[in-house]
């Protein structure tokens, strides 16, 4: 485990004329779980969506969540266009019919002497967990032995969730560095929960990479009415605390306080096009009394408060994609042109970046 502390002088990634395009392009590393939907978005009706340049059908059958290559095997249409029967998929052209290792089971008009066709489609290891789709991209023998970030707190009573949906136009990469630099408070004024913050400690592994920075907070979740600090900045005082915020690859999670966690799960979609879920979670932890209340009562209150947040997450991801996109252009246009980094953090990040690609 490499330690460091915050740097007086720049540092700079290596001068090689493709080191910027080493990140800027660099390619996910496939074996791992990424999130590729919220379990709402995926109904009875097959749903489409892309990783990593991968077309895929997601679909629910009566038993569980499958996930298979979206192109029917007879005239490359997408079985996204097409419906559920039971436990199969059927494709809306000429009603084809798939189990969930992609096999084609049934042509409706196959003649006595003919044999159904000897086709398998990809069929990618999914699980739902956690309110969210997860999907293993990469070689599916290792799927049951990569650990999945997860998200504990989902289905903890004492914590309010609230998510909202990032898509941009840029490399995965741009997104996780914004995320884990934590010097740019001030982009968000009014919205913002932490100030003056100071990288303190770095850890970083082949894995992972642990930022911890020294920060105020505005919020504190002490009394009930102190929610009402995420909509009315009169409420808010600063007071010093924690801010961790980790690069758990592919995914993001930070801690600020005792009060908040907040996850970013990653789906990156192609080069320049990134979706992912942000997820924002409110401790009750401080309301005793809240916790002696039956259960039933408990997860009503939880219920009722789920995506209080959306609203300040929403603000949050438009100032940061506006960002993350203009770096994205940048880039594009002028990709030898760097400027000076200096937190190392963000290298640390770049550097677990490169070395995941190496592992596809
Ligand atoms: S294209 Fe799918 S059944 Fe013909
Ligand atoms: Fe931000």
């Amino acid at each position: 485990m490499d330690t460091s502390t915050v740097p007086t002088v720049p540092v700079t990634t290596p001068k090689s004329p493709h080191s910027q395009d080493a990140i800027r392009r660099a390619p996910i590393n496939p074996n791992h779980w990424y999130v590729v939907a919220h379990s709402s978005e995926l109904t009875d009706k097959p749903m489409a969506v892309v990783l990593w340049q991968q077309q895929i059908v997601l679909y629910r059958t009566r038993q569980t969540v499958c996930a298979l290559e979206d192109r029917c095997p007879h005239r490359q249409v997408k079985l996204s266009r097409g419906q559920v029967q039971g436990d199969l998929i059927e494709c809306v052209y000429h009603g084809w019919q798939f189990n969930d290792s992609g096999n084609c089971v049934d042509v409706p008009y196959l003649q006595a002497n003919q044999k159904l066709p000897n086709c398998r489609l990809r069929c990618y290891p999914v699980r739902e967990q956690d309110g969210f789709i997860w999907l293993f991209p990469g070689d599916a023998a290792l799927a049951d032995d990569t650990p999945l970030l997860g998200l504990p707190e989902w289905d903890q009573l004492n914590y309010i969730a609230s998510y909202t949906v990032i898509d941009t136009q840029a490399h995965f990469s741009f997104l996780i560095e914004n995320l884990m630099d934590m010097y740019h408070g001030r982009l968000h004024d009014d919205l913002q929960a932490w100030a003056n913050p100071v990288l303190n400690t770095l850890e970083a592994t082949p894995q992972r990479v642990d930022a911890h920075y020294r920060a105020e907070t505005y919020y504190k979740i002490d009394k009930i009415y102190s929610v009402g600090q995420l909509f009315i900045p009169a409420m808010r005082k600063l007071r010093p605390t924690n801010l961790d915020v980790s690069y758990v690859y592919p995914h993001w999670q930070s801690v600020l306080g005792k009060d908040f966690k907040i996850y970013c799960l990653f789906c990156p979609v192609g080069e320049t096009n990134t979706r992912a879920y942000l997820v924002h979670f409110v401790s009750l932890g401080a309301f005793h009394r809240l916790h002696k209340l039956p259960v039933r009562f408990r997860r009503f209150v939880k219920n009722r408060l789920f995506n209080a947040a959306r609203g300040l997450l929403v603000g949050l991801v438009k100032q940061d994609v506006a960002m993350v996109e203009d770096e994205q252009r940048a880039f594009d246009q002028m990709p030898q042109r760097k400027g000076p980094e200096y937190n190392r953090a963000v290298i640390k990040v770049q550097q677990l970046i490169q070395h995941q690609a190496a592992q596809r």
